[in-house]
């Protein structure tokens, strides 16, 4: 075997849908001949797995009709693009998915939900990050086990932390214990941005993102960082929290989010003596508002001592008792959101062009012309323009 008998031999293998061959392209290089044995490598402009294994099997043919032996054809090929068809605006490209868990307020189970659907994704399989965005009430470092548990940091990029297989950040981490902050729009859009673009997450399928309650500076930052794939709702069955969340659907149709669905918690009782299912707040109560945003309610997760005592102790209940009712409903739920994520990403992702702020980057939409009447009053005021400017 001569390098003129290999090169003329691959002069015959055409580039798949192309009338020139991959020699004159001069896509071929680091021929090595040892008697009979060839190796090379074919550097090629797709990344399209089928155009790599026509050049391949031809190129193998013409070189065994040309006398050679052992044939090693390397070849080199760009990386594929990510699978997440999402556009517009994305910080965190190396995240595929970003599933934004709200509720209309405080205390109806957002961060235990948040802990129990990453969980749930992880044990499908799924490679899961869990983002506490809660920046006023950051629950998630206790509830995952890694309460005062400091991440390492490089340069002015910070590891996540990790525990139960899922990777983790939250401003408990990051803060002294039991210190607290004033939050004004400006940091909070600030504390966004750094947790998607500071934190060295890995390639992650999904990151789950705990946010503050309400809908306000935190959720449209979010929402104008990365393209959200989808907005989960956590609610409680009384009336007065379903309005609240009723707020929050109506968010992310604001935002352009499609919605994953509602998970009603606190949706009865479950005496851990008898098993038996009492109805305390009202069950099921949810399900014309899921009907009224076209979404469905995706598990009605029981009160149950354990769910909390896994949140305090840091044992999710998801991870710690698998074959429990409820670890059960948070395993279905998470199957239905990814297979709601999935058929997003088939139809073409999500878009967050328009949600973009239409002030230039480092003026605030209070300072304006604009709206010259929206200006605020004092420093602690907000103008109502929900630019971020209290
Ligand atoms: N289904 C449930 N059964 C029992 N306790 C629950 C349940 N859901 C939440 N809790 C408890 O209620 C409290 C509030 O939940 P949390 O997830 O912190 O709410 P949020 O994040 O919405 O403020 C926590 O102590 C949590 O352990
Ligand atoms: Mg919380």
């Amino acid at each position: 075997m001569t390098e003129e008998i290999v090169k003329s031999a691959l002069s015959k293998v055409l580039y798949p849908g192309f009338t020139k061959d991959i020699v004159t392209f001069g896509f071929v290089n680091k021929i090595v001949i040892n008697g009979d044995d060839v190796s090379f490598t074919v550097e090629i402009t797709s990344s399209a797995p089928e155009v790599a294994k026509q050049i391949k099997d031809e190129a193998t043919v013409e070189l065994m009709r040309a006398g050679a032996d052992t044939i090693t054809c390397n070849i080199k090929a760009p990386v594929m693009p990510r699978e997440s068809s999402s556009r517009g605006k994305n910080i965190a490209p190396q995240v595929k998915n970003f599933l934004m868990v709200s509720s209309g307020k405080g205390g109806v189970g957002k961060s235990t939900t948040s802990v129990n659907i990453a969980i749930a994704l992880a044990a499908q399989g799924k490679k899961v990050g869990l983002l506490d965005a809660d920046i006023y009430g950051p629950n998630i470092p206790r509830m995952m086990g890694l309460a005062n548990i400091k991440p390492e940091v490089h340069g002015n990029k910070v590891l996540p932390l990790k525990a139960y297989g899922i990777e983790v950040m939250s401003m408990g981490s990051l803060m002294e214990d039991g210190q607290s902050l004033i939050w004004r729009g400006a940091m909070i859009m600030k504390a966004i941005e750094q947790f998607l673009r500071d934190i060295l997450w890995s390639e992650l399928d999904v990151l789950v993102i705990d946010m503050p309650p309400g809908t306000g500076d935190a959720q449209l930052t979010l929402a104008q960082s990365v393209p959200v794939t989808m907005g989960l709702t956590v609610t409680t069955p009384q009336g007065v929290s379903l309005d609240d969340s009723r707020r929050s659907l109506d968010m992310f149709r604001k935002l352009n989010i499609p919605i994953a669905g509602i998970i009603e918690n606190m949706s009865g009782f479950i005496a851990p003596d008898t098993g038996v299912e009492y109805d305390i707040f009202g069950k099921g109560t949810s399900q014309p508002m899921a009907d009224e945003f076209k979404t469905k309610i995706i598990a009605e997760i029981p009160i149950e001592p354990s769910i909390r005592i896994g949140g305090d102790d840091g044992k999710p209940i998801t991870f710690i008792n698998p074959s429990s009712e409820s670890a059960k409903r948070y395993m279905k739920a998470a199957e239905s959101i990814w297979a709601s994520i999935e058929e997003v990403n088939a139809n073409g992702g999500v878009d967050n062009h328009a949600v973009q702020p239409t002030t230039p980057p480092g003026v605030s939409a209070c300072s304006t012309a604009a709206a010259p009447k929206a200006q605020p009053k004092s420093s602690d005021e907000s103008c109502g323009t929900g630019c971020g400017c209290h």
